[in-house]
């Protein structure tokens, strides 16, 4: 399959690096930057992957459901950006969350820093290893509404974008671990487990009990009376076939991309396996080749025709070469190489880097582009604008008394440095279950503001007691909530501002570009009247808890008697990690879109975009599930394309 092509063929070395070595540029019919793609290599194609990070997949840290938050901030799994929320300088440092570089090299997060301290932003961090985000993640996968689909459909006239057809790409990836192996709309033969947290780690627990009896009783107006009933409520599954199942306010548990064993499952271990597989002869079966500690720097375009045509993708061989790599080293420099595509170039780089390599290989906007003298190969500013984010509002309170009482957690070390030492892992390890195999917050609840601009709820809270989850800073990960803490993450859908951009700082690709989420500046005072609402309501849900948990004291969004209104408070905490639409999908050819419903780049061949970058809108409250369809729906297409082609 694979051939090699003397480098000569090949024009053009980018400015200020070294030209690549070796003489010889390798051939595949796919190049893909970023991400797992196992589909089109089982189907014959040879497939060559190129991957800024290592493959960290069979390590605990990625394995385990109960370190997902110590893995997402690892020095050698993930990258950390440091992102603004806001403009208004005054606005975003009123964050706690800020962060600041010292002079002595420390990072210091907080409302007082020293005055010669550098302002980094807000910590963002993002998956970099094979599989990208979706191994650094807390593993919440859930379906989005019908019509975020429809609306990709009625957008770009593209039918097969309609839910009914996205639900058929659902059932063929996904292994249902948590109905009964009949239900309508899921599938049980594909490559990505969902599964459950243990119910009994809810009922067990008299104040988790209690939590949960106040959220349906103000949510959906039943009282339950039972452990019976209760069960069976948490049963319900939002993932279901169901057109209207985001109108309802609803409690239910979260399901996970965990597998039987309760180790994360996700589209990285598909790739391994595919890499693995031999014949009986021993030989490789799939044409796949997987390129780690590469970072591509960009594509390469043959600009000879009517179109310009994309051939290849110029990378850096080396270890923690991008500048958001905590092992950055500016003067290791790694080596240049090249690799051919004779059929496409496919970038998956996620939401933040797919703008950065498209710009940095000459499409994006061209006076952004010419200020850094990068060649324009098309000018299309749809390229890094239009960024969103679902706006999470964390709500925190302390109870009267300790939520242990029946606690699966109270043994748990959570060490990673020496799991071993660690009861809840050693039972995790020899019998997959326990603490470690759970996910972070086991209950999840749907509630429509007055603002929802549809039938649907548009608010997502998910849950704990115990723990908290109020965004990222340096070091959040090892951050132990006292036992008398409750939180509420509530995660804004249908967000109304779509003003964040992705701009070059240079042209060199080992920089992190500027990234600017412009919070609240579209639809502001809408989205956080909504989110009021829910505050709102998670209050009148703790009022309906007796003692010894009440009364409780508010630690988050703003403490009554503050003189923080709960409407600033949301705006000085809000954040976001599901970040999309930096190249966005719409009607073909148009300049204000990105990409077509075929995942191709606006006027150019050859070349697709295939990550969270392309939904027009941040679909439902968790972009995994979806993430995972898309990419699913795009190998389809290319087998479709290649057969005909033949
Ligand atoms: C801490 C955290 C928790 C999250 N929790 C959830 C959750 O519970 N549920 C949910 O639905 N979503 C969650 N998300 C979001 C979700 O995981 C992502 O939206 C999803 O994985 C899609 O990401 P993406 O397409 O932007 O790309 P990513 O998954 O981030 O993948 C991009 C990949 O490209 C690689 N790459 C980037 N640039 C280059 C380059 N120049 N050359 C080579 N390789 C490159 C990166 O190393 C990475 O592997 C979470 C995200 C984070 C960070
Ligand atoms: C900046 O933010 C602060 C704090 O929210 C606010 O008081 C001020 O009015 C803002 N300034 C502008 C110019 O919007
Ligand atoms: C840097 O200074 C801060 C504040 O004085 C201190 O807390 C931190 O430990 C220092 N870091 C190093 C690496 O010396
Ligand atoms: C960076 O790399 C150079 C060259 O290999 C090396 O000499 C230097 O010690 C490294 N710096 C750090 C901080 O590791
Ligand atoms: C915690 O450890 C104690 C002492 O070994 C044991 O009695 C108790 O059952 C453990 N609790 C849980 C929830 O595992
Ligand atoms: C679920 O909880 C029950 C009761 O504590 C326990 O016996 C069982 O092992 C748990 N299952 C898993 C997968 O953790
Ligand atoms: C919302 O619900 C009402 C009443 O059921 C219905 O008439 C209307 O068509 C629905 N609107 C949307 C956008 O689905």
């Amino acid at each position: 399959m694979k051939s090699v092509l003397s480098l000569a063929l090949l024009t053009g070395v980018v400015a200020g690096l070294p030209s690549a070595g070796g003489g010889y540029t390798e051939e595949y019919e796919y190049v893909i930057i970023g991400s797992v793609s196992a589909n089109l290599a089982r189907d014959g194609h040879s497939v060559f992957l190129i991957e800024a990070g290592e493959d960290k997949g069979d390590t605990l840290l990625q394995r385990a459901p109960a370190y997902a938050d110590t893995n997402s901030e690892h020095p050698d799994q993930s990258w950390a950006f440091f992102v603004g929320h806001y403009q208004n300088d005054t606005q975003a440092r009123r964050d706690w969350k800020f962060t600041y570089r010292l002079n002595n090299g420390s990072l210091y997060y907080g409302l007082d820093p020293p005055d010669d301290a550098e302002p980094l932003g807000i910590f963002y961090p993002r998956g970099a290893s094979v599989g990208g985000s979706s191994q650094a993640n807390a593993m919440n996968f859930i379906l989005p509404p019908d019509n975020n689909w429809e609306y990709i459909a009625e957008l770009t006239g593209d039918d097969s974008w309609r839910a009914q057809n996205m639900r058929d790409y659902f059932i063929q990836l996904e292994r249902n671990l948590y109905t009964n192996g009949e239900e309508p709309g899921h599938g049980y033969n594909g490559y990505i487990s969902s599964n459950m947290n243990n119910i009994s780690y809810v009922l067990n627990r008299p104040g988790f009990v209690d939590m949960v009896s106040s959220s349906i009783q103000e949510t959906e107006g039943i009282k339950v009376e039972s452990r019976e009933q209760m069960t069976e409520l948490l049963q319900r599954d939002l993932s279901r076939i169901d057109t209207n199942r985001y109108e309802q306010g609803v409690v239910f548990r979260f399901p996970l991309h965990i597998n039987a064993l309760r180790e994360r499952s996700s589209a990285r271990d598909y790739v391994i396996d595919t890499l693995n597989s031999r014949t009986s002869d021993g030989t490789e079966r799939y044409p796949l080749t997987l390129s780690t500690n590469s970072l591509a720097t960009r594509v390469l375009f043959d600009t000879t025709g009517d179109r310009p045509k994309a051939y290849g993708v110029e990378y850096l061989k080396g270890e923690g070469l991008y500048g958001a790599d905590r092992r950055y080293n500016a003067s290791q420099t790694g080596e240049l190489k090249q690799v051919t595509a004779t059929r496409e170039v496919i970038v998956a780089g996620g939401a933040f880097n797919t703008p950065q390599i498209l710009k940095l290989s000459g499409v994006g906007p061209r006076e952004e582009l010419e200020n850094l003298d990068i060649p324009v190969v098309k000018d299309l500013p749809a390229v890094g604008n239009y960024m969103q984010d679902n706006y999470e509002g964390p709500i925190v309170v302390r109870a009267a008394t300790t939520f242990s009482d029946g606690s699966p957690y109270v043994n748990c070390t959570f060490d990673y440095t020496n799991p071993e030492t660690d009861p809840c892992f050693n039972e995790w390890h020899d019998s997959h279950t326990g603490a470690y195999g759970e996910g972070g917050a086991p209950i999840a609840m749907l509630y429509r503001s007055s603002h929802s601009e549809n039938n649907d709820t548009d608010l997502f809270f998910f849950g704990a007691p115990g723990a908290v989850f109020d965004g990222h800073y340096p070091g959040c990960s090892q951050y132990q909530a006292p036992p008398e803490t409750w939180f509420w993450s509530m995660v804004k859908m249908q967000p109304g501002n779509q003003a964040g951009t992705i701009r070059l700082r240079s042209a060199n690709p080992r920089d992190v570009p500027e990234i600017q989420f412009n919070f609240f500046e579209q639809d502001g005072d809408r989205d956080l009247a909504a989110m009021v609402e829910g505050v709102e309501h998670a209050m009148r849900i703790f009022d309906g808890v007796q003692a010894p948990y009440a009364p409780f004291e508010i630690v988050e969004p703003s403490v009554p008697g503050s003189g923080v209104s709960v409407e600033q408070g949301i705006r000085d905490l809000a954040f976001g990690h599901h970040v999309t639409s930096t190249c966005r999908m719409g009607p073909k050819d148009a300049e204000d879109y990105c990409v077509d419903s075929e995942f191709r780049v606006n006027g150019i061949d050859g070349l697709r975009v295939v990550d969270a970058s392309v939904f027009p809108r941040t679909p439902g409250a968790f972009p995994v599930a979806p993430t995972f369809m898309i990419s699913y729906k795009a190998y389809k297409l290319l087998v479709a394309e290649a057969a005909a082609a033949k």
